[in-house]
């Protein structure tokens, strides 16, 4: 089936944010489980995943539409020496996929491609839901102080 170029381009760029996003929180899961914080690489580990699960769909439905996922990560992951800068730094990541998502699903509606459309939704509702709980964590980081915080995540 051949899709259009432009809405595969969309999936193509978002395809990177999802691969980032796979690895900085794997990163981040690894070093927080280094530091004893096992309850927050937990939850890392599982958006990691989630990413991981994401970026697969997103490979399928380029595939389908007759392109090739270019598998490029252009962001850099970079190792956070703090808790509140990796939450801040995966905040910015998923605000950019957020943004990115938002102005490809009104691609997608404009070339009519309602699959492709209703996929990158599905996407910007886990975002969402992940933007909401990295808020929540920086909100009680903020509340009831840092060590509060991570006394909490072991
Ligand atoms: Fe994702
Ligand atoms: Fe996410």
């Amino acid at each position: 089936m051949n899709g259009d170029p432009q809405v595969i381009r969309q999936l193509d760029e978002y395809l990177s944010f999802e691969l980032t996003g796979h690895r900085q929180y794997l990163l981040n899961a690894a070093t927080c489980r280094h530091w004893g914080f096992a309850r927050l690489a937990a939850a890392q580990q599982a958006y990691s995943e989630e990413e991981t699960t994401h970026a697969a769909r997103i490979m399928a439905r380029i595939l389908l539409l007759g392109g090739a996922p270019s598998m490029g990560s252009p962001r850099a992951v970079e190792s956070r020496d703090t808790v509140a800068k990796q939450l801040e730094s995966d905040r910015a990541l998923v605000s950019a996929a957020i943004d990115h998502l938002r102005a490809a699903i009104g691609i997608c509606e404009r070339g009519h491609d309602f699959a492709s459309r209703d996929l990158m939704a599905q996407m910007l509702d886990d975002e969402e839901l992940h933007l909401d709980w990295l808020d929540r964590q920086l909100g009680l980081i903020a509340r009831v102080g840092l060590q509060e915080y991570l006394q909490a995540q072991m």
